[in-house]
């Protein structure tokens, strides 16, 4: 009998532009991990500010980078992450204080370097528990970690639509700083990599935007 494939599909964007949620429904549709790196950014943001280290304070970020120890929990279809053995918990990374720090820390080379193979060993942690595939969305993932992935998408919104959504999650964040920040870095700057399906998900529902690209993934997994 053959093997159903293992599908990947990376899903990069900007702040607020979808990836969240379409990423989650289609990880329910298809059975595939989801995996949300900003996530990781996060939690290595809010363990680097527990450990009072500086973004600017390049040496202590390099000392501190290399002494951390990831692990994986499963939490229903998601990948949590664990630093040092602790579950890192969505509360303590959404906070204010995270959101105005992560992309500085996500712009230094070791910080992303430190990330890579963990990002990469996700598909293993799929494959280990059964799923049919993984989903990750992020900033890099269909340029820098899964160049071949099966499906790459990038997501896109009008700023004030994205500020709005954000808005209506009632958090505090700053976007456009982030998104300067993250799209002017030189290591893995947000882009829509050559060849990745770009949506505009401004004036489009959720639904249609996860139609667009459910529908190739149906295709290609009824065609296996
Ligand atoms: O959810 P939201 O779109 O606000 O952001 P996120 O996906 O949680 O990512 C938080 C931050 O992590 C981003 O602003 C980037 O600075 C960084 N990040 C990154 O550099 N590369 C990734 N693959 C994912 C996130």
């Amino acid at each position: 009998m053959d093997v159903p494939p293992f599908i990947i599909v990376a899903i990069d964007g900007g702040a607020a532009s979808g990836k969240s949620t379409s990423s989650r429904i289609l990880s329910d549709r298809f059975n595939l991990l989801h995996v949300d790196t900003g996530s990781f950014y996060r939690a290595i943001t809010a363990e680097f500010l527990r450990l009072g280290v500086d973004a600017a304070d390049l040496p202590a970020v390099h000392a501190a980078a290399a002494r951390l120890r990831f692990g994986t929990r499963l939490n229903g279809r998601s990948a949590q992450m664990e630093i040092g053995g602790r579950v890192v918990l969505d509360a303590d990374i959404r906070s204010r204080t995270v959101n105005d720090h992560v992309s500085h820390f996500a712009a230094i080379p070791e910080v992303r370097t430190a990330l890579l193979a963990y990002q990469r060993g996700q598909a293993d942690v799929a494959r280990s528990h059964g799923f049919r595939g993984l989903v990750m969305e992020g900033r890099d993932i269909g340029s820098m970690i899964f160049p071949q992935a099966d499906f790459r998408f990038f997501l896109h919104a009008d700023p004030a639509e994205r500020a709005r959504r954000r808005a209506r999650e009632g958090q505090q964040d700053s976007i456009a700083e982030r998104d300067r920040l993250d799209s002017s870095r030189k290591t893995s700057p947000l882009a829509c990599p050559p060849g990745a399906t770009s949506i505009d998900t401004t004036h489009q529902s959720l639904d249609q935007v996860v139609e667009l690209m459910a529908t190739p993934i149906a295709h290609r997994l009824s065609a296996a």
